[in-house]
């Protein structure tokens, strides 16, 4: 009753695309800077209606979201929306395959339906580095009430990102990787876009702003944390608390318990954590670097404080302990395998996860994908897969593909990494076949672990190892219940296989998180087409759509909203207003049904 309702509210006052009956959740979001000083030195970061990190959009199941975006940078601006599969709806991907950017002073309404996925994402700037500067924040995706969980009802939920982060701005990073440099040692790791607690005073000046999280004792929580750095291996642990692994990306897990674990880039956990404590005193959640030099990168640790109610006193004395094997990185390899699939439990459907049996689907397409360290082409540093180094077209590949645009990308990525050739840079993209199912094997020849993401899609992990892989890896791989998520890590000198099923029309991206290895080229798209062209399979682009490229004759100017503040916050109230409308509407629906 309630979704209908809102469904004819939203429906009167603009003409969108007819999404059966669910929910409809506005968010409206001014993008633009501000100053603070994380690590003690004032900069200028990304904050989302003033707060850095962004909001948490906290929806349903097969909610509608619509997002009005306001760009106030003074560049252009897409949010993408990680591991929201945005169902037969590339159009809201918000990435340049799929998008023109939002240019500066404009606006921009996403809207897309969070169909059939449950669980913890995070969205985030895609353009020009921008993720460095923050602009992120979480998707919290729940279960449906008719859906049964897991586990019993957390007393509480929260989110927590963690992240290496530069006091040099965006601009300046991008700069330095322009100037084929590398960024170097980050100069510390935030948590909710605050410093370390002051653990060490010889380490962490004072007067530094921390995360503090407030709990009680004997409670349960869902603790969702995201690495949303630029491209630091992070150790996740909570001093004297076990972190007991609940989701990963929207599967749930066989719920295990863990000392610490290794979060990489671009990667999403919820745990649960009970407060089982004597609140002896408050306790520290550290986030540390991994695989890099303890004793010059101690200053790079983030340490947020877990406050019991009760507690005695300041948490005080050594962190707890890092894993410790510089040299050896199989012990983290193991425990990224560890992390397995509940396949008799149900997600955002009441089945079973585990009933879409990937291991006995034959694979249609196969794809070994290696990255190299990074190499000079046409006189620029710049990294590659199969050698390589993606360009991104000035007009969107898929709406080059709506207006029969020609010639902007070549439907001809390799099977393989070639034996010889040198690297170039372009615009290739992966032929995906339709309802095929697809083996991709990440080879990362670098020296430092690397994460890979699709868009569009959750792949299975299947597996992984050192060396190189070959056809008799596929003995080793986990053909049961191997996770089903979107970003997975490569260590270096080791590949990582997935399988993904391509149920999905659209052009998707497939890129390295680690945002250096991304700006540099390393990412490419799939193309996946419903040979039949039809509406069923894949929406027509949104009324909104904007226009570049050689298609910019199309598009309408936008009057820029500007500095001038009156004109812009008067449109927020116009929208506020219709939100608060729906949820006060929304409420009474709920206490009358
Ligand atoms: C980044 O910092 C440089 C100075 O290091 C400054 O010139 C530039 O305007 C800053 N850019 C942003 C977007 O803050
Ligand atoms: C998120 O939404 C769910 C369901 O509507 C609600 O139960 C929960 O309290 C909300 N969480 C937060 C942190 O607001
Ligand atoms: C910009 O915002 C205004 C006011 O909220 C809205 O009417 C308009 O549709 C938005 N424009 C786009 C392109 O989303
Ligand atoms: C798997 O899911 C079932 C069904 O919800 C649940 O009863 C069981 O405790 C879960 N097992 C583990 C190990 O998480
Ligand atoms: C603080 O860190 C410094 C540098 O790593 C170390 O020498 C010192 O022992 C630490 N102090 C304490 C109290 O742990
Ligand atoms: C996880 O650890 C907690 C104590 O922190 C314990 O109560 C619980 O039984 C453990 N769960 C599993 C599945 O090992
Ligand atoms: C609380 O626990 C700590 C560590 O487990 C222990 O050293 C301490 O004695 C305990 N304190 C009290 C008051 O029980
Ligand atoms: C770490 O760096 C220090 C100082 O440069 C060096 O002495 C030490 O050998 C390095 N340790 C490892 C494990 O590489
Ligand atoms: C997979 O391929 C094998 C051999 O080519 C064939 O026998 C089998 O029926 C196929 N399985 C499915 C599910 O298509
Ligand atoms: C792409 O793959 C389809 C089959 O899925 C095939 O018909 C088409 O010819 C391929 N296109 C190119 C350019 O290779
Ligand atoms: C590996 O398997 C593919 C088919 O999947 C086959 O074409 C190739 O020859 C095999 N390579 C080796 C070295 O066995
Ligand atoms: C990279 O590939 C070369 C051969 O192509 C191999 O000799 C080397 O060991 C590889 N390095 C890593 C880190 O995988």
């Amino acid at each position: 009753m309630a979704a209908v309702a809102a469904t004819l509210l939203w429906a009167s006052m603009l003409i969108v695309p007819c999404f059966a009956g669910d929910p409809f959740a506005f968010f409206d979001w001014n993008v633009e800077y501000t100053t603070v000083s994380p690590l003690g030195v004032p900069q200028q970061v990304i904050a989302i209606n003033k707060q850095f990190p962004g909001p948490v959009m906290n929806i349903t199941t097969n909610w509608n979201v619509v997002v009005n975006v306001l760009n106030s940078l003074d560049e252009p601006l897409l949010l993408t929306w990680d591991g929201i599969q945005q169902r037969k709806n590339s159009w809201q991907d918000g990435v340049l395959g799929t998008n023109c950017p939002i240019p500066p002073g404009w606006n921009w309404t996403y809207q897309f339906q969070v169909k059939d996925q449950i669980g913890s994402f995070f969205y985030f700037p895609s353009l020009n580095f921008q993720r460095a500067a923050g602009g992120y924040g979480g998707i919290t995706v729940n279960n449906r009430p008719v859906i049964s969980v897991p586990f019993g009802r957390p007393d509480g939920d929260i989110t927590l990102f963690i992240g290496d982060w530069f006091t040099r701005n965006h601009s300046d990073l991008r700069k330095a990787l322009d100037n084929g440099k590398d960024l170097g040692m980050p100069d510390g790791v935030l948590m909710n876009g605050k410093g370390p607690y002051r653990y060490n005073t010889t380490l962490v000046p004072a007067g530094i702003d921390y995360e503090t999280i407030n709990v009680q004792p004997g409670k349960t929580y869902r603790i969702r944390v995201h690495n949303v750095g630029v491209s630091t291996s992070l150790n996740f642990r909570i001093q004297s608390h076990n972190l007991l692994l609940a989701e990963t990306e929207g599967s749930y897990t066989w719920q295990q318990n863990y000392t610490d674990l290794d979060i990489h880039v671009g990667q999403s956990y919820s745990f649960l954590v009970t407060m089982d404590q004597n609140a002896s005193s408050d306790y520290y959640i550290v986030a540390s670097a991994r695989f890099v030099n303890e004793s010059l990168w101690t200053r790079v640790t983030g340490v947020a404080i877990l406050h019991y109610s009760n507690s005695k006193g300041k948490a005080s004395g050594p962190l707890p302990d890092p894993p410790n094997d510089f040299y050896d990185k199989s012990f983290s390899m193991n425990q990224a395998k560890s992390i397995r699939m509940n396949t008799t439990t149900g997600a955002a459907r009441p089945n079973p996860q585990g009933s879409f049996r990937y291991g006995s689907i034959n694979v249609t397409q196969f794809y070994l994908l290696r990255n190299m360290p990074p190499v000079v082409i046409e006189g620029k540093r710049r990294t590659t897969l199969n050698g390589i180094s993606y360009s991104p077209p000035d007009t969107p590949l898929r709406l080059a593909d709506q207006f029969d645009e020609k010639g902007v990308y070549n439907l001809d990525f390799p099977n393989l990494p070639p034996s010889s050739g040198a690297p170039q840079i372009g615009a290739s993209v992966i032929n995906g076949t339709y309802k095929g199912f697809m083996e991709i094997v990440f080879q990362n020849n670098d020296t430092t672990v690397q994460s890979y993401h699709m868009d569009g899609y959750a792949f299975f992990v299947v597996g992984m190892g050192f060396g190189e892989w070959t056809n008799a890896s596929r003995g080793d791989y986990n053909k049961w219940d191997g996770v089903s998520r979107c970003t997975t890590q490569v260590f270096p000198g080791a590949w990582t296989a997935v399988l993904v099923s391509l149920d999905n029309v659209g052009i998707w991206n497939i890129r390295a998180e680690n945002l250096d290895s991304w700006y540099l080229g390393q990412e490419v798209y799939v193309k996946v087409i419903n040979p039949e062209s039809t509406t069923k399979t894949e929406l027509p682009p949104p009324d909104n759509v904007l226009y570049c490229g050689r298609l910019q004759s199309k598009q309408k100017p936008q009057k820029p909203h500007g500095t001038n503040a009156d004109s812009s916050s008067a449109s927020i109230v116009f929208v506020r207003d219709k939100l608060l409308i729906f949820m006060l509407l929304f409420a009474a629906m709920a206490v009358f049904p």
